[in-house]
């Protein structure tokens, strides 16, 4: 049984990783975990769409059953589950028998802390499934909620769980749900776009399972009369544009393009992005000057003449209707409350730095990054160092400088710097990762794990350095999870 806590769907994303041993990617508030080993194949994502609201979808064929409690948690979250093939079991712990869920059923849960909530996945079978997860203290307060119907619906439910009684809601079949789920979960692009589909395919599921379970009906019609061959060419016309954001985009140019009529694009960008083809643009180009200020160094009228839009004014208001900031002040925040620069480097050791030398260099570097706000990680294996370095830019290439002065190693190699989008390591100045010292250097900051294989292959290559460390960062994460 896989026991998963409360720290939120991308700490129990990596718990279920480590657990299968699939390899576990994380982003800007989502992640991933492939699997393909004696556990299964297939995929589960986790993405963060609002505060309070998140998404996981499971794509995955199990060899072993895997049951699931998830534990100990205070602020029960409100979880909508749909599954759109296959089926699986869920019980609250002190059920004597878990209840078959089948495929197309709408499920609404809320566990007590006393009584938690038990999924079991079976094996052998394709389970396609989506798991929306509501915490009700922090959604109430989003604007996106509030302005829809959905936040009737949610504080309707919410007014009906109690502290001390679970609720379960188990629904008929939905088609209607089935559709908004499918797009959900078979969506695995995490560019702009497959952002902006995860949001609103979110959202349309999360209505159409809290309409659902209410008869709620607002009088839309929300099925799409296109067909599967139509929806592709609106996604296929919305990579075009993507691609040429610059450019303007009109719904004639469109009509060109796709050879669909006005009023089947229409519908096609709403049943797909819940938004007007205009909408639909201008959150795009939104999405993607977001991306731009976090990820690149370009400034801010670089970055408007890139969406294609004339003016700045224009776009500051834009950007701060729907981040709640101006872009500058966005990137100040990115950049220094986030602590998200990234720098990594590998070198020669002297030859005449020995295992105690290593020591004190790692205790005194703990302090001082400590103080200066930076986290890392040192690996010394054979006789070369591989450092990552994250926090605030200034602070992280003024102490680089330092380093590549330091005669304690040579040819110091940069392997990648550059903004992340969050943070790889936690709250400790420097840990270091050997493969010579058994011991614990520093009581739990010292952790000895297979380097040898995570630096075999093109483990530090460019492409694949975020993978390396994001592993390293893993490793160290459960061994400490198993040695606390
Ligand atoms: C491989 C290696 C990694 C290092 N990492 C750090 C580090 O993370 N933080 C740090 O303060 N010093 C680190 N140092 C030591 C610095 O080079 C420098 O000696 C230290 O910052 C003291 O600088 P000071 O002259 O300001 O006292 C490292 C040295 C080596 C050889």
């Amino acid at each position: 049984m896989l026991k998963l806590e409360e720290k939120g769907p991308i700490e129990q994303l990596r718990a279920m990783s480590v657990y299968l041993g699939g390899d576990f990617y994380e982003g800007l508030g989502a992640a991933r975990m492939e699997l393909d080993n004696a556990n299964g194949k297939g995929f589960i994502y986790t993405y963060d769409l609002l505060p309070g609201l998140s998404v996981r979808t499971y794509n995955i064929h199990l060899k072993n059953e895997l049951k699931i409690e998830l534990d100990g948690m205070v602020n029960n979250p409100l979880y909508l589950l749909f599954c759109i093939q296959g089926h699986y079991f869920h019980k609250f712990k002190k059920d004597l028998e878990a209840e078959r869920i089948r495929r197309g059923q709408n499920v609404i849960l809320c566990a007590t802390e006393d009584n938690p909530n038990v999924a079991i996945l079976p094996n052998n079978i394709e389970l396609k499934l989506s798991v929306i997860i509501v915490k009700k203290e922090k959604i109430a307060e989003q604007e996106l909620i509030k302005r829809s119907n959905l936040s009737n619906i949610l504080n309707d439910i919410f007014a009906k769980i109690g502290n001390d009684m679970p609720y379960r809601y188990f629904g008929g079949i939905s088609a209607e749900t089935e559709k908004y789920a499918r797009v959900l979960i078979e969506n695995k692009r995490t560019d702009v776009i497959g952002k902006l589909l995860t949001e609103a395919s979110a959202l349309n599921t999360l209505a159409a399972q809290l309409d659902d379970r209410d008869k709620y009906m607002s009088g839309k019609d929300k099925f799409t009369n296109l067909s599967k061959e139509q929806l592709e060419r609106v996604v296929v016309v919305c990579d075009e544009i993507s691609r040429n954001l610059s450019q303007a985009h009109t719904i004639e140019s469109i009509v060109k393009e796709t050879g669909l009529s006005a009023k089947k694009l229409q519908e096609g960008f709403r049943f797909l992005f819940g938004v007007s083809v205009a909408h639909f643009v201008k959150n795009l180009k939104l999405e993607k000057a977001r991306e731009l200020i976090q990820t690149t160094e370009l400034n801010i009228s670089e970055v408007v003449h890139e969406i294609g839009i004339q003016s700045q004014s224009y776009f500051s208001k834009i950007f701060k209707e729907k981040y709640g900031m101006l872009p500058r002040d966005y990137r100040d925040s990115f950049l220094s409350a986030d602590q998200s620069f990234e720098l990594s480097y590998r070198s020669k050791a002297s030859f005449y730095i020995g295992e105690g030398e290593v020591k004190n260099l790692v205790e005194t570097s703990d302090k001082n990054n400590r103080d200066i706000g930076v986290t890392g990680c040192l690996i010394h294996y054979k006789d070369e160092f591989f450092q990552l370095l994250e926090g605030p830019k200034q602070r992280v290439l003024m102490l680089f400088e330092k380093i590549k002065a330091d005669p304690r190693h040579y040819e110091i190699e940069l392997l990648w710097k550059g903004a992340r989008n969050d943070k790889i390591f936690d709250d400790w100045g420097l840990i270091l990762v050997s493969d010579r010292v058994s011991e614990n250097i520093m009581s739990n900051r010292k952790v000895g794990m297979d380097i040898k294989t995570m630096l075999s292959s093109k483990a530090t290559s460019n492409a694949s350095r975020s993978m390396f460390w994001q592993q390293v960062r893993n490793q160290i994460r459960s061994k400490k999870m198993i040695s606390a």
